[in-house]
């Protein structure tokens, strides 16, 4: 089986998605279930279909692009990603997982490999958090790790619901049906930039993922008293800012603390009301994500985040009200997934590192039920989710040739 993969047409491919995008190039922002997004996912099943593969979308929008094998009913070999963007982002996150997946099942094609197994591409539906809250929500649904009532009722910004938002974009199926059982796969394997420095620094292009760390996060909405920024004397002042303020400190403290590299923990939304320059903040709105290789330690963290909101309530006597979206377990990727994707690196001569996905993915939530592995490629100076975001071609090129190989052994 000779495989080559078509380094130009799939950077190229890679370059007309970024610009199905609502930024100004090289940003990306691609929000599930806007028109920008609705847009790139058609562009994304026409390709599929181009490649003669069978497509279906599911009722949260997870798109199934399918290489039917000689078994048609023996479970499926998966491959993909997300091609969701969180604002402001970069052209490689997820999208390097898809359409070098596509590139790789188009590659078998024209080697003339007939698989056994049928290999699937898939697109997962709104794998970051930016619109509900957490991440994921196509992977969770399809591994039972979600249930369908409590995804239907997640709200976005506006308060408009997962179920609303679904069916006015045209899915109108029945999330209960997402769920897939056990058998579906038989493997999955997930292409995707490092999202972190150490491919670079170590000079070696892939990585072979052992496990992905735990995520979770929080909403935390800080009450304190409004009123005018002249006439409230400062002992008077219940200032929902200045105690949102040493809360974001304790939780950056909160990680710091456990003296662990791992445990990272960011601040990344601060809405403000009612948000005047001569007016005091009654309300402020963040949110927490906060991740670790180890539960308990992130668990730790966490309580001493609760630990620090108790004290700033009390002693700026502000009302802080914490929701949990998420609190997941880490993963271990399998070892039969992580053993073929080494021997395909060894058969080319590629060096490649084994590593921590810091990141989550949603392999994280299909580790549930199907053995999965993770294969990663440097991206420059480990930037993600900025615009600067950069992975090389002859990277990705050597990524997708890599998971081909490994498809092709795990579809016999
Ligand atoms: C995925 O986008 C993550 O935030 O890890
Ligand atoms: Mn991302
Ligand atoms: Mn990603």
């Amino acid at each position: 089986m000779k495989l080559e993969i078509d380094q130009r047409g799939l950077n190229a491919e890679i370059e007309a998605l970024a610009a199905i995008s609502d930024a100004e190039p090289p940003a990306v922002t691609r929000i599930v279930f806007t028109p920008t997004d609705l847009k790139a996912r058609a562009w994304m099943a026409t390709r599929c279909e181009e490649a003669g593969l069978a497509v279906r979308q599911d009722a949260i929008g997870n798109i199934f692009a399918r290489w039917n094998g000689a078994d048609p009913a023996a479970p499926a070999v998966g491959t993909g990603s997300h091609i969701d963007a969180i604002p402001n982002a970069g052209k490689y996150d997820g999208v390097v997982g898809v359409l070098g997946g596509l590139e790789a099942i188009r590659a078998l094609q024209r080697s003339g490999f007939r698989p056994k197994h049928s290999i699937e591409l898939l697109v997962f539906a709104t794998e970051e958090p930016t619109r509900f809250g957490i991440g994921c929500l196509g992977s969770r649904l399809l591994s039972g790790t979600l249930s369908a009532d409590a995804a239907a009722k997640l709200k976005d910004r506006d308060g408009e619901t997962v179920d609303e938002v679904r069916r006015r974009s045209g899915f109108n199926g029945d999330l209960q049906d997402v769920k897939l059982p056990k058998s579906y796969y038989k493997a999955f394997v997930e292409l995707h930039i490092e999202q972190g420095p150490l491919l670079e620094k170590a000079k070696t292009s892939l990585g072979i993922v052992k496990s992905i760390a735990a995520p979770a996060s929080l909403r935390i909405s800080i009450e304190g008293s409004g009123g005018h920024a002249g006439g409230v004397l400062m002992p008077d002042r219940k200032d929902a800012l200045c105690a949102a303020a040493e809360l974001i400190l304790a939780i950056e403290n909160a990680a710091r603390a456990t003296g662990a590299a791992d445990t990272v923990a960011t601040v990344g939304v601060c809405d403000v009301f009612p948000g005047a320059v001569n007016s005091i903040p009654s309300r402020v709105g963040i949110t927490v994500d906060i991740r670790d290789t180890d539960k308990a330690r992130r668990d730790g963290a966490m309580q001493a985040i609760e630990g620090a909101s108790q004290e700033i309530t009390a002693k700026r006597h502000v009302s802080i009200q914490s929701e949990l979206l998420n609190a997941d377990a880490p993963a271990d990727c399998a070892p039969e997934v992580r053993r073929g994707l080494a021997d395909s690196c060894r058969e080319h001569g590629f060096p490649f590192l084994e590593m921590v996905s810091r990141a989550y993915h949603d392999s994280l939530f299909i580790s549930r039920i199907a053995p999965t592995g993770m294969l990663f490629i440097p991206c420059r100076k480990g930037y993600s989710h900025r615009p600067d975001e950069y992975a090389a071609p002859e990277d990705i090129a050597r990524g997708a040739l890599v998971l081909a190989e490994s498809l092709a052994k795990l579809s016999e």
